[in-house]
């Protein structure tokens, strides 16, 4: 497997482009089984997670070529082969399940594999579940897969009992193409949900209320193949931001929508470092002056949970005490212990983190355990002192977009050694 060795300490400098953004790429490449024909969308990252959603809508009898020299992805639906999707393509990315929506909505039927670690009726799947029957679906639990049947979905009022980015997701791509009119409540405001559902009207969809918590939506009997530009990855833009803060750096990143980054520019910023915007670019510059603050991870607008453990890493080396409340995936710290490793302080208690400043990191080996505590791992080992070799860094590929080659572009000092380690 391939490691990155990073040699910390130098501060980034310069400019980054932001690509597009994975979780609206996401649902809208599975929207895309919604119309028959050519779909053609534009600044599709080049990423794991889009390849593994590539196999899984082959898998169901779409044909694509992606263009990654161009971010260029076409979709050719004739019709819809398989309502099946085996547990090998499940099990490796649980966005996966966004194929129920439209399966449902198009065929009646959808057989998904659950994802591992999780039952019916509890987390992960239960609000797209109880989304789906509301709807008028049949779900049942069967060797291991989730069944959904139905003769027709009909139009019909449903409350999410917590905001759920995925439920809110599948539930719109069964909805648009269900006969009478559907009301989502509780519905996620993510950029990514606003992008698929631009997707979606652009198709021909009738939605309104996207970005509110009232999505209402009249079903349609076909859509039409549409291309379509994805929106810039507000993720990968707040981690450059708080790698740049993290090595004391000045980076500009470009292409990216600054509304869609406002939590993390205010705690950033409430840490003291000067930030700046355009109308597509954020620069960020560090400051004599900076201090702990108290971060909550929250549903968009509020700071995204996918920047809790990059800002984690930034926070070791804050002067003073940092805070950070995880309220969305309570146990979202396997990144902590590999911290600890490169000298940080920190404490958990529950879902509180207190993290009390440190000098300086020391360069370790880690390793990383997932997507987002993989790009912690690469934050605070470009802020280490030392090399730091960092393993499992597929997680990373996951995620980020040429990741290596960027930062490489901003001055890091990071090689990623091909088959060097477990
Ligand atoms: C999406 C993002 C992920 C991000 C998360 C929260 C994609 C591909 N992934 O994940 O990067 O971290 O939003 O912003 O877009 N829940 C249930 N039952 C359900 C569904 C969710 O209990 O049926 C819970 C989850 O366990 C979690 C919370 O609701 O505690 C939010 O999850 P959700 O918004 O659904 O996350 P994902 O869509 O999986």
């Amino acid at each position: 497997m391939d490691i990155y060795r990073i040699k910390g300490g130098g501060a980034l400098s310069g400019e980054v482009k932001i690509s597009g953004a994975k979780n609206a790429a996401l649902p809208i490449i599975v929207a895309s089984l919604l119309a028959d024909g050519e779909t053609t969308l534009k600044n599709i990252p080049d990423l794991k997670d889009i390849r593994t959603m590539l196999e899984v809508i082959q898998c169901l009898g779409a044909e694509y070529d992606f263009n990654t020299e161009k971010n260029t992805l076409r979709i050719r639906i004739s019709s819809i082969k398989n309502a099946e999707l085996p547990y090998e393509l499940v099990k490796t990315m649980r966005a996966s399940y966004y194929v129920m929506g439209p399966l449902l909505a198009r065929t009646g039927e959808a057989d998904v594999s659950l994802p591992g670690g999780c039952a019916i009726g509890e987390r992960p799947m239960d609000i797209h579940l109880s989304g789906f029957e509301a709807l008028g679906a049949e779900i049942s639990l069967e060797h291991g897969y989730v069944k959904a049947r139905t003769s027709s979905l009909r139009g019909s009022e449903f409350k999410m009992r917590a905001v759920s980015v995925g439920a809110t997701a599948n539930l719109m791509m069964a909805a648009v193409l269900t006969k009478g009119k559907t009301v989502l409540e509780n519905c996620a405001m993510e950029p990514d949900i606003v992008d698929l559902g631009n997707f979606l009207m652009k198709m021909g969809a009738k939605i309104s209320g996207l970005g509110t918590e009232r999505i209402e939506i009249e079903g349609v009997k076909k859509l039409d193949p549409v291309t379509y530009t994805i929106i810039p990855d507000r993720i990968e833009a707040g981690t450059y931001l708080i790698a740049s803060a993290a090595t004391r750096g000045s980076v500009t990143i470009t292409g990216a929508m600054p509304e869609h980054v406002g939590a993390c520019m205010s705690a950033l910023s409430e840490m003291g470092f000067t930030i700046e915007s355009g109308r597509d670019w954020v620069s960020i510059r560090p400051s004599k002056a900076l201090k702990g603050t108290v971060i909550r991870t929250m549903p968009y607008p509020g700071f995204p949970t996918d920047l809790q453990a990059p800002i984690m890493a930034l926070a070791t080396i804050i002067p003073g005490i940092n805070v950070v409340i995880e309220t969305i995936f309570e146990r979202r710290f396997t990144h902590v212990a590999e911290l600890r490793r490169m000298g940080a302080d920190i404490t958990v208690e529950g879902s509180v983190v207190i993290i009390k400043g440190v000098k300086k990191l020391m360069s370790a080996p880690v390793m990383m355990s997932d997507l987002r505590a993989g790009a912690a791992l690469v934050v605070a080992a470009l802020a280490a002192q030392g090399e730091t070799e960092i393993r499992r860094i597929y997680h990373c590929d996951r995620g980020y977009e040429r990741l290596d080659e960027k930062l490489t572009l901003l001055g890091a000092a990071i090689t990623r050694v091909k088959g060097g380690g477990l």
